[in-house]
């Protein structure tokens, strides 16, 4: 039995220990916003959150999350209460395919979680890893600028994901 914590709860499965983490979240857990791409770690859609760091997860181990919290997109926040960084998706139109999105989101998250004021070249390389075959770069660069712009404010009262504080 492997036990951890998947956005915010507790959780057990038991199942092979090699079995891919994204193959449990979307199978075992019915949780279909991170998506398969490559298979190979190199495109990005399939990142969640692993104690807040974007890790690609078509080719993690399950049993390598024993113990962890990992954040899904379907965790970083809800129609009704969108997070900072999916709100400025929405507000500069970021999704075109919509494919890798997910991946996108959880990857600038854990950014902005780690760095709330990141240059354009650590946009650049945080970002990096995400592949985008509809070419959505410059609105995702944007969208991250724009939260990142708002949350030096004091006053902007920006909600920036942080995992394990949500509530
Ligand atoms: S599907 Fe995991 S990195 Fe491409
Ligand atoms: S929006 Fe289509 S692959 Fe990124």
């Amino acid at each position: 039995m492997i036990t951890f914590e998947l956005n915010g709860e507790a959780v057990e499965v038991d199942i092979a220990a090699d079995t891919p983490l994204l193959w449990v979240v979307r199978d075992h857990f019915k949780l279909k916003g991170s998506k398969f791409g490559c298979g190979m770690g190199l495109c990005g859609a399939c990142s969640m959150l692993v104690d807040g760091q974007s890790i690609r997860t078509c080719n993690f181990p399950v049993a390598a999350i024993s113990g962890r919290k990992v954040t899904t997109i379907e965790g970083l926040g809800n129609p009704e209460r969108l997070s900072a960084l999916q709100q400025a998706w929405v507000d500069n139109s970021v999704a075109q395919c919509g494919y890798c999105q997910s991946g996108q989101l959880i990857s600038a998250t854990a950014l902005l979680n780690n760095n709330l004021n990141p240059s354009d070249s650590e946009i650049d390389e945080a970002m990096s890893g995400n592949i985008c075959r509809c070419g959505t770069y410059p609105r995702i660069k944007k969208a991250i600028a724009d939260v990142a712009k708002k949350a030096g404010a004091p006053s902007a009262g920006v909600n920036v994901f942080v995992p394990g504080q949500e509530g």
